[in-house]
């Protein structure tokens, strides 16, 4: 399967004697730039910065990023309240800047950042920016699906729209601390309203609009919204999807089952839905092209203590119901906006463009708030990045001059996968910053990222992180040092990261183990919603006193991180984080299907896919209706992009005695390495595995 999947650590010989490992704080350096750059020539897998993009950098040298790490490692009241302070606060946080227990034998976790500070984000991506004389600066320019279509807003327009539905929210009795579901597609109406509710004090739930009604029902029950704001319908290449039927559906079982939402407020995308198409439920139902424009465009914000919710987002972990993940106001904050702008070297003259939606944690921090925070002008694009064809990404960059870009290392690997033509016909020459998020990044993509996108010339911020970090984790400061392609490199700011052997000991120099991370960082999330004992459990639990994180990681020499994926039963599909339970029980769930085991299966574009062991019931046939119908269960219990890719026959599963699936047999039946299975000598039916390979291309 070639170096796509998983990168392995480079170790580069000559530097094992100087180093000495950087979270230690020793006051040696790693390493010395001079020596990296004798060696550059004779291991390329080294990739130098470029001296006049480390020139201009907001960290020009390692030397400057180990003298700030240091200091954030060491005072982290003083390095992170004196980047706060950049930022208004109505009133001032406490004596303590933070507390934390991180120690679940020591008592209830807890983190808290700025507590007592009086604050607002919504003030301070609008009002800060405009009150600093740059209302007239483009905060958003948007994309559509069909090229030709776009718009664009300022900054003073930007705060306009915010504030009128910010006022119509109000109307509508949303008060602080109420929850609004968001289930919108990447229209300017999806930051729009995350910014109104966040003026409000409400809690946004952005739901990812690719979800389906059950999943939406499932949220809506979690978080009783007391509104939802929506669209009639989207288009997405040439598919047209009418998500104003999916919240039909999700709003008609959700009052089934006791929680009735009051107003569904649709914007009518007329470009892909006619009003008069969309089923409309009188009472229920308000365009929000009919109400919000009468509203006033100034309202008041609500103030909030920095450690009020600011929203929640569901992810999957290893059990079947997703986790609301909860983040507060202050630290997220400080967090998204500090990151934002060391990671991608942002100056105010840049054009920013992230290709996530913001459904997803990267949409939240790296579309909205980190970039408006620091007044970028952001580019939002509606459509997909193959439509019409595969250059449609770069026609974008140069249409508005982006020079930081962000994407997925799935993306890279199917454009890349349709040759270099669609890039080398656009000029791309505004780039200055690339981005990679949501899984590692193999090396031969990086390269490729790197050499044809970026024509050799951009550094790549490989950002590792998660929902429930809030903010990049470890992730390269570009320019700051040289990179080696598929290593997320060095800890931001703040950020300890440690490695753990199965007995929680940490491991030093070169290893390779279990990723956690000592002490909180402004942007943690601070529990599960409704579920603060999960919240415990599955993060601190395994290895008290650290926050684990799921991932494996190794640590090489010279101290840069790789990460190995997830250890835990998540699957990452195309960056999409997706739990085997969850497909299971969606699978399950159809009449004739008796059990499923679903693992994860590498694949050279989306990472990993989706397989799926099915026994039905009994006397039920296999056959091609059966998988088509399996398939289709989970599209409706979950959404299209969790549908299994193969669907494997199983008179029976691998179990031991007690009953367990063994996984690790199905992982490697599912990735034909049969050679590899291993000692099947404890399964309760040995006989079950060589059934299961003679169905294998069945
Ligand atoms: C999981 C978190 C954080 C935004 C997108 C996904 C994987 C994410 C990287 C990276 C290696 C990565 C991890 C992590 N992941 N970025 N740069 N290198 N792995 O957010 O849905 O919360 O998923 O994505 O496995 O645990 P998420």
């Amino acid at each position: 399967s070639g170096d796509i999947f998983r990168s392995r650590p480079v170790m580069v010989n000559d530097l094992t004697t100087t180093h000495h490992h950087l979270c230690h704080l020793e006051s040696t350096l790693p390493y010395k730039l001079s020596k990296l750059k004798a060696l550059a020539t004779a291991d390329d897998d080294l990739v130098l910065p470029a001296q006049d993009f480390s020139q201009q950098a907001h960290v020009p040298s390692f030397e400057k990023y180990l003298e700030m790490y240091k200091r954030s490692i060491e005072d982290p009241a003083g390095f992170w309240s004196e980047i706060a302070s950049e930022f208004y606060w109505k009133k001032k946080w406490g004596q303590e800047v933070y507390s934390e227990n991180l120690d679940i034998t020591k008592g209830k976790i807890n983190i808290e950042w700025f507590k007592g500070g009086i604050t607002n984000i919504c003030y301070n991506c609008l009002d800060k920016n405009i009150n600093s004389g740059n209302g007239e600066k483009i905060a958003i320019h948007w994309e559509g699906n069909e090229p030709g279509v776009d718009g664009f807003l300022t900054y003073n327009q930007l705060l306009d729209r915010v504030c009128q539905l910010a006022n119509c929210l109000k109307d509508n009795g949303v008060k602080k601390g109420d929850s609004v579901i968001i289930y919108l597609p990447m229209l300017m109406e999806l930051p729009i309203a995350m910014l109104a509710c966040a003026r409000i004090g409400a809690v946004h739930s952005v739901v990812f609009a690719g979800f389906s009604a059950e999943s939406l029902v499932q949220r809506i029950m979690d978080c009783k919204p007391k509104i939802v704001i929506t669209c009639n319908a989207v288009r997405r290449g040439k598919k047209v999807i009418n998500l104003k039927d999916i919240v039909d559906a999700a709003l008609a079982e959700s009052s089934q089952n006791g929680i009735s939402v009051g107003l569904c407020l649709t914007y009518a995308n007329e470009s892909a839905m006619k009003k008069e198409a969309t089923k409309w439920q009188k009472g229920r139902d308000v365009w929000w092209q009919d109400v919000v424009s009468e509203y006033s465009t100034k309202c008041d914000v609500e103030w909030v203590d920095a450690e009020d919710p600011l929203f929640l987002l569901y992810t999957s972990g290893s059990t079947g119901k997703p986790k609301g993940v909860l983040h507060t106001t202050g630290g997220y904050m400080i967090y998204t906006a500090t990151t934002f702008k060391y990671a991608f070297d942002h100056k105010p003259s840049d054009i920013y463009w992230c290709t996530a939606d913001c459904g997803w944690i990267t949409g939240h921090s790296y579309v909205a708030y980190g970039p408006l925070l620091n007044g970028a002008t952001v580019v939002v694009y509606e459509g997909a990045p193959n439509y019409p064809d595969p250059g449609r990404c770069w026609d974008i960059v140069d249409k508005y001059k982006v020079t930081l870009f962000y994407t997925a290392p799935t993306l890279v690997r199917s454009l890349m996968r349709d040759g270099n033509e669609y890039v080398t016909r656009y000029s791309r020459k505004s780039l200055r910053v690339l981005g990679s998020v949501g899984e590692p990044i193999n090396p031969s993509a990086w390269r490729w990222f790197f050499n044809v996108v970026g024509d050799s010339r951009c550094p790549i911020s490989d950002t590792w992180w998660q929902t429930e970090t809030g903010g990049f984790m470890i992730t390269p400061l570009p320019g700051a040092w040289p990179q080696k392609p598929g290593s997320a490199t060095f800890p931001f700011f703040g950020v300890q990261p440690v490695i753990v052997d199965e007995k929680g000991k940490e491991l030093e120099g070169e290893c390779s183990g279990y990723l956690c991370i000592k002490s909180s960082w402004p942007g943690a999330f601070r529990t599960l919603y409704g579920d603060h004992e999960r919240y415990e459990t599955t993060y601190f639990s395994a290895f008290p006193g650290y926050y684990f994180s799921g991932d494996g990681c190794s640590r090489d020499n010279d101290g840069y991180h790789w990460l190995t994926g997830r250890v835990d039963d998540v699957i990452n599909v195309s960056g999409h984080r997706i739990g085997t339970a969850e497909v299971e029980s969606a699978l399950v769930l159809h009449p004739q299907c008796a059990e499923a085991a679903v693992v994860g299966v590498e694949h050279e574009v989306k990472g990993q896919c989706i397989y799926a062991f099915v026994t039905p019931n009994e006397g039920v046939a296999y056959s091609e209706d059966l998988r088509k119908s399996l398939v289709v269960s989970v599209r409706t219990h979950i959404g299209a992009f969790a549908a299994p890719d193969k669907i494997h026959w199983a008179p029976g599963l691998p179990k031991t005695r007690s009953g367990k699936i063994m996984r690790r047999i199905l992982r490697k039946i599912a990735s034909r390495q049969l050679d590899e299975l291993g000692d099947t000598s404890t399964l309760a039916d040995p006989n079950v595995v060589d059934q299961l390979i003679a169905l294998a291309d069945k």
